[in-house]
């Protein structure tokens, strides 16, 4: 049977639906080409990842710990959505002042997420399952660059935002280095690796193209410790990367051997 539950925002859901998401299915959604090549294998891929996700924290963690820093201020004693939350590990940085709910098309990643975040909603989004105006923040952390043609997720931010609301976003920059080498790295291995990373004033233009006033584009750097079998699974693969690409085998070694990977976020803040 199935029965409508109505919670606060004025969302939606039916609990038939609990565990699964009916992904949208507009031409312009069809369009928007995803990490993985379609919406339906995007969201397989993160079902099937989020154990791993979670235990790998610890590559982005200090630069969580930023940005975090630079935007509780916002979200203090606000109703925030977090669009694509997956397992809540931001979130549990957040001091808990906010009434947080979380949306995320990964059942999987909501089951994770349920420890951190207390109202989770299984959602896609391209086609947020609330109704317009009823939140006062919305945040996406790394989430868009799945994502080739932002705009659909920045327009759907936009209208649940009500008028002056914030819009908080955080990705990886172009020079963030561990992307920049996976980039080079999964080529030449002969795999894809189609991550949409945009550069800050880029994002800024969709943005404002949406309806978005830019308040403030920040830079978050920090280093993470990675180990080579990040990017080289098995000898079979090093084999394979000293024959595609000496020079960068031999250049991805030092870099390792040298020291930490030099991370770079970036952050939009901006207002509806
Ligand atoms: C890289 S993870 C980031 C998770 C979290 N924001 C963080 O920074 O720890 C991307 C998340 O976005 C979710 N996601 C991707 N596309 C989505 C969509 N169309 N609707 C809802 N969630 C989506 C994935 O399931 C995954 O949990």
């Amino acid at each position: 049977m199935v029965q409508i539950v109505k919670l606060l925002y004025g969302l939606q859901f039916t609990l038939s639906h609990c565990w699964s998401v009916q992904l949208d299915a507009r031409p312009d959604r069809i369009m928007n080409n995803t990490y993985k090549g379609s919406p339906e294998l995007l969201r397989d891929f993160w079902e099937n990842r989020s154990v791993s996700f979670e235990k790998d924290y610890g590559i982005r963690q200090k630069g969580i710990v930023k940005l975090v820093e630079k935007t509780a201020k916002l979200i203090e004693d606000k109703n925030v959505l977090e669009v694509g939350c997956g397992p809540g590990i931001v979130a549990s940085y957040y001091p808990p002042t906010s009434d947080m709910v979380g949306v995320d098309f990964s059942s999987s990643m909501l089951k994770l997420a349920k420890k951190r975040i207390r109202k989770l909603v299984l959602g896609d989004a391209l086609s947020l399952p609330f109704r317009t105006g009823v939140f006062e923040v919305l945040t996406c952390y790394f989430m868009a660059s799945d994502y080739a043609a932002k705009e659909n997720i920045f327009a759907e931010a936009f209208r649940v935002l009500e008028a002056g609301g914030v819009f908080l976003y955080a990705d990886y920059s172009p020079e963030d280095e561990h992307w920049k080498l996976r980039r080079q790295i999964l080529p030449a291995l002969g795999q894809s690796c189609d991550i949409n990373i945009e550069e800050d004033r880029e994002i800024a233009e969709k943005l404002k193209h949406t309806g978005f006033s830019i308040v403030e584009t920040n830079l978050i750097r920090f280093n993470a410790e990675f180990r080579l079998e990040r990017y080289l699974k098995s000898r079979n693969e090093i084999q394979k990367l000293k024959e595609a690409n000496l020079n960068l085998w031999k250049a991805l070694k030092t870099r390792l051997e040298n020291g930490k990977i030099e991370r770079e976020f970036l952050l939009l803040i901006s207002r509806k």
